[in-house]
C-alpha cells in the first residue's frame, strides 16, 4: 500500500501518539530466565512503533519503513519497474517493492513489475517476486541464475541491505560491507537500465566518501540517508544513487 500525503500524516501522527502515549511505557513480562541482552532486546522491541506498525501492516519486520520512506522522498520504485532486492531475507523490502511495482498484478490499470530477491538464507515466497533463497549474491552461481531469470530485461532498481555477519572486528566489518556494496555496484551498472536507480546499506566510515564518489561517476545524484526507522544508535546509513547515466566511455575501454 503506497502511503498518500494524507495517509503519511496519518501515519506520522500515530507513530507521534504512539512513542507519547502509554505504548512507548509498555514492560515487557516474563523477563525470568531471560539474559541481559535478550531482555534489552525486548524492551527495546516493545518500545519501537515500527515494530508495532509493521505488524499491523503485514511487513514482515520494521525494516520495510526505510525503503518506503526513502522510495517516498526519492521516487525510486514506479508501477512496471523491475527491481533486484540483495539481501532480501525475511522480505519486508521486497514485499514493499512488490506493492510499488505492482509486480503482484493488484493495481490493474498500472504496468505489471517484477521483483527478482536473493539472501543467503532461505526464506518464505512472497507473492509476486521471484525468490532465489540459499545464495551468497557475490558468487558468479547467483549472478549467473539471476541474469538467467532477468532473461535480457533490464532492472530499474537495485536494492541492498545486505550486511555480512559482524565478527566484532570493526575495520574486518566495515570492509566486508564495502565490498558487498562494491559487488552490487559492479552488478547494477552491468545490468540497470538508463535512469536507474540504486541503493545500497553502509556502516558509517572513511571508506564510504570514495564508495560515494565511485557511484556518482555512474549516477547523477547519490545522497547519504538515515531514514528514521532505522535506529539511531546503529552505524547502518544508505546511499541512494538515482538516474544511471551508463558506463562512462574511458571506463568501457579499460
Ligand atoms: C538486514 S537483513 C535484510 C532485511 C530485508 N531487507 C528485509 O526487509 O526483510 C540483511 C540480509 O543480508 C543477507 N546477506 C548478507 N550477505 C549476503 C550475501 N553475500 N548474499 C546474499 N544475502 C546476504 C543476510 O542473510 C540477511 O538476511
Amino acid at each position: 500500500m503506497r502511503l498518500t500525503v494524507t495517509g503519511n500524516f496519518l501515519f506520522k501522527r500515530l507513530l507521534h501518539t504512539e512513542i507519547a502515549g502509554n505504548y512507548a511505557k509498555q514492560q515487557p513480562r516474563n523477563l525470568k530466565g531471560r539474559s541481559k541482552s535478550s531482555q534489552e532486546w525486548l524492551t527495546r522491541q516493545l518500545a519501537d512503533p515500527y515494530v508495532e506498525k509493521a505488524r499491523m501492516m503485514n511487513y514482515r519486520c520494521r525494516s520495510a519503513f526505510k525503503l518506503l520512506e526513502m522510495d517516498d522522498k526519492y521516487g525510486i520504485l514506479r508501477p512496471g519497474d523491475t527491481v533486484l532486492d540483495c539481501g532480501a531475507a525475511p522480505g519486508s523490502w521486497t514485499q514493499v517493492a512488490v506493492e510499488r511495482t505492482n509486480a503482484n498484478g493488484k493495481q490493474e490499470r498500472a504496468p505489471q513489475g517484477a521483483v527478482f530477491s536473493i539472501d543467503l538464507l532461505h526464506f518464505h515466497a512472497v507473492p509476486g517476486a521471484t525468490i532465489f533463497g540459499g545464495m551468497d549474491f557475490t558468487s558468479t552461481l547467483a549472478q549467473k541464475r539471476l541474469r538467467e531469470s532477468l532473461n535480457g530485461r533490464q532492472v530499474n532498481c537495485v536494492l541492498s541491505d545486505m550486511a555480512p555477519n559482524a565478527t566484532g572486528v570493526r575495520m574486518l566489518d566495515q570492509e566486508s560491507i564495502t565490498n558487498l556494496c562494491y559487488e552490487v555496484l559492479r552488478f547494477a551498472i552491468a545490468m540497470s537500465a538508463p535512469q536507474a536507480h540504486l541503493v545500497v546499506k553502509v556502516w558509517d566510515n572513511g571508506d564510504v566518501p570514495k564508495l560515494e564518489s565511485n557511484m556518482l561517476r555512474f549516477y547523477e545524484k547519490v545522497k547519504r540517508v538515515k531514514p528514521r526507522a532505522s535506529r539511531g544508535d546503529s552505524a547502518e546509513h544508505f546511499l541512494v544513487a538515482r538516474s544511471f547515466k551508463g558506463v562512462p566511455e574511458s571506463s568501457s575501454k579499460t
